[in-house]
């Protein structure tokens, strides 16, 4: 039913007159039916306690994180017919604080288009989806993207723009335009755009609008000059401390040393930006975000005057081990953001804290000694950074195996998966600690303030064992955690 509020909303945001889709809730009925039968099949050996994951089928890209009457929304790409990619809806949960998260009804069903990654704001009470719909077509390159909107007047049940696309040209004619990343400055509506140049680099896309419906092309905000990916994925465009940060989703960038070694990259780019020209002025190279095996795709809001970011937990054209239980793919935890010494720095979120129930050991975690978790498990360790620091972590099955290592040699944190190496150079900010999170199939690893963070799957067989390999022993607390998520 469209409600009167609803009704003058849209006459004053989009200036036409909104008609109900029936085909999409009918097609969302559907949907929820067949999650609700298949969730029964789910093997729950992998579920993830405390992070989003899909009910049943595949999860990609977080989409739409914002802030609507009280409660944070995440959405996410969604194909709840197969564990892996399919033609795309969009899942959605909410969560009161970050960590305690409710499925909600999928929002958004494909019809003629696709729903691909897109985001959300929220204006006179209604949150406006943005995301890009893509469909299928005959001739070369047989795609075509353009950006779609969709309302919701309660945050549950969306309605697609009867007038999309609302914006449907790259300046140069590029096919790839997705990911549309939405905010508001001064009384307009600003959002950027992935594409590339036709040569194959990399680029992002600034637009405007007074209303949302009516978009007009303003500048490239960054591009590749070569060695810096064929595409720029999932733009996403914020002020920290007064600098610009422009962080985005290369595609493409080949493997440098200990850099770039996974499929596609996930960083940013420092700089300043100009309201009246349009321009990023960039004031660092391209640095990466996080160095684990599994993470892309990342996407922001600021609430209370704080940064957060969520990224898919995923990487493509890897193995997904938990396909076979009826369900890939999640979200890492939630961290807070900050511009320390020219890096941007990631912390879990505060309310993390509030999934401790026990503390299961604190004190010095002594040579070859063990702590044996559940499923689930925060590790707080610190030693003396003049030494090397190994903790081996795997399932007390086995399975599951990595190898966590300082190494002074050449002062760089490890993060060994079974022979599967991702490492960095470390110099602490400040705190020489680490924060580690177990979840049932995940490691997630900060450094200091959040300096050097890995986010990496991995599987083990049974409950988390951590050794103490190390040449000294280690000032620790370790907690188990609660479930926060649906099962
Ligand atoms: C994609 O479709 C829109 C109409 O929805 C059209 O205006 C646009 O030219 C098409 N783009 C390409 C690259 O074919």
């Amino acid at each position: 039913m469209i409600s009167i509020k609803t009704f003058v909303v849209f006459l004053s945001v989009v200036g036409t007159v909104y008609l109900k889709s029936v085909k999409q809730s009918d097609a969302i009925e559907e949907v929820e039916r067949y999650i609700a039968e298949k969730k029964a099949e789910i093997n729950p050996r992998y579920r993830l306690q405390y992070h989003v994951a899909p009910p049943v089928g595949w999860m990609n890209d977080p989409n739409g994180f914002s802030y609507f009457r009280g409660e944070y929304h995440l959405f996410y790409q969604f194909y709840p017919y197969d564990s892996q990619w399919g033609p795309m809806h969009w899942g959605h949960v909410s969560s009161p604080n970050l960590v305690d998260w409710k499925q909600l009804p999928t929002a958004l069903v494909p019809e003629e288009e696709m729903c691909f990654s897109g985001s959300a704001v929220v204006k006179d009470d209604t949150m406006i989806l943005m995301y890009t719909g893509r469909l299928t077509t005959d001739v070369e390159p047989f795609f075509n993207e353009t950006q779609y909107l969709a309302f919701s007047d309660d945050g549950v049940v969306f309605h697609k723009y009867e007038g999309n696309p609302v914006l449907s040209f790259t300046p140069n004619g590029s096919p790839d335009f997705r990911d549309p990343k939405v905010w508001k400055h001064e009384g307009y509506w600003y959002v950027v755009i992935g594409s590339k140049t036709l040569d194959e680099r990399g680029r992002v896309l600034l637009y405007r609008s007074p209303d949302m419906v009516n978009w007009e092309f303003l500048s490239i905000i960054g591009e590749s000059t070569g060695g810096m990916g064929y595409m720029w994925e999932c733009p996403d465009f914020f002020e920290i401390k007064g600098k610009h940060i422009l962080l985005m989703s290369p595609q493409g960038i080949e493997p440098q040393g200990d850099r770039y070694k996974n499929t596609h990259q996930t960083g940013y780019i420092i700089g300043s930006f100009n309201y009246e020209t349009y321009e990023f002025v960039p004031e660092s190279d391209f640095q990466e975000i996080d160095f684990g095996h599994d993470f892309y795709a990342t996407q922001t809001t600021e609430v209370d005057g704080k940064r957060i970011l969520i990224a898919w937990f995923g990487m493509w054209d890897v193995p997904y081990p938990e396909d076979v239980d009826g369900w890939a793919g999640a979200m890492t935890i939630f961290r807070e953001l900050d511009l320390v010494a020219n890096r941007v720095t990631m912390k879990p979120v505060e309310a993390m804290t509030d999934l401790r129930t026990e503390t299961l050991f604190e004190g010095e975690f002594s040579e070859d000694g063990i702590i044996e978790f559940g499923k689930t498990g925060e590790l707080i360790v610190k030693g003396d950074l003049s030494k090397n620091i190994e903790l081996e972590i795997k399932g007390s099955n086995g399975g599951g195996q990595v190898i966590v290592r300082w190494d002074t040699a050449v002062r760089k944190v490890v993060v060994d998966r079974e022979g599967d190496v991702r490492q960095v150079e470390w110099l602490p900010l400040k705190s020489e600690s680490w924060r580690i999170f177990l979840d049932s199939s995940s490691l997630e690893l900060f450094c200091g303030e959040g300096e050097v963070v890995f986010s990496t799957r991995v599987y083990p067989d049974g409950d988390w064992y951590v050794t103490n390999r190390s040449p000294q022993a280690l000032d620790t607390v370790a907690y188990k955690l609660r479930r926060s998520v649906p099962e």
